[in-house]
């Protein structure tokens, strides 16, 4: 992972960490895999190839234009584009081939999902979004 993406995993983990304690929660009340999730969520961004620029633009055309059809973009730099878009999905496959515990490969699935479609603990799950702060 890129150094901004390693720093913004810690981040994430570090707060949400911090979320759930404050929450009431111990840390042995955490799912296995709580930590990793909040580091890793974002893996999958290291199969694209797009800089600071290209993120942002592709950020901004799933946003205006919807992920989906941002993600049919032809041509490289809409692969880039759509493998970027994509890096949940990505990211979860990563995780699952070596070995990360279930709640770390879902996470990385769920992590750019509404709430209702959480397959995980919402309230548990609400600390790590919160900490994405996407
Ligand atoms: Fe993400
Ligand atoms: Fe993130």
């Amino acid at each position: 992972m890129s150094a901004p993406d390693r720093r913004h995993g810690i981040g994430v983990a570090r707060d949400a960490l911090r979320l759930a304690l404050e929450d009431g929660l111990s840390e042995s009340e955490l799912p296995p895999g709580f930590a990793a999730a909040g580091l890793l969520h974002d893996v999958g961004k290291v199969r694209s190839r797009l800089g600071t620029f290209g993120r942002v633009l592709a950020t901004v055309l799933a946003i205006g234009f919807g992920r989906s059809r941002a993600c049919r973009w032809q041509g490289r730099f809409g692969s880039e584009v759509a493998k970027y878009l994509a890096h949940d999905r990505i990211g979860a496959e990563l995780l699952e081939a070596s070995g990360s515990d279930q709640f770390t490969v879902r996470w990385a699935r769920e992590h750019h999902l509404p709430a209702e479609a959480w397959q995980l603990d919402r309230v548990i799950a609400s600390y790590l979004k919160e900490a994405d702060g996407d």
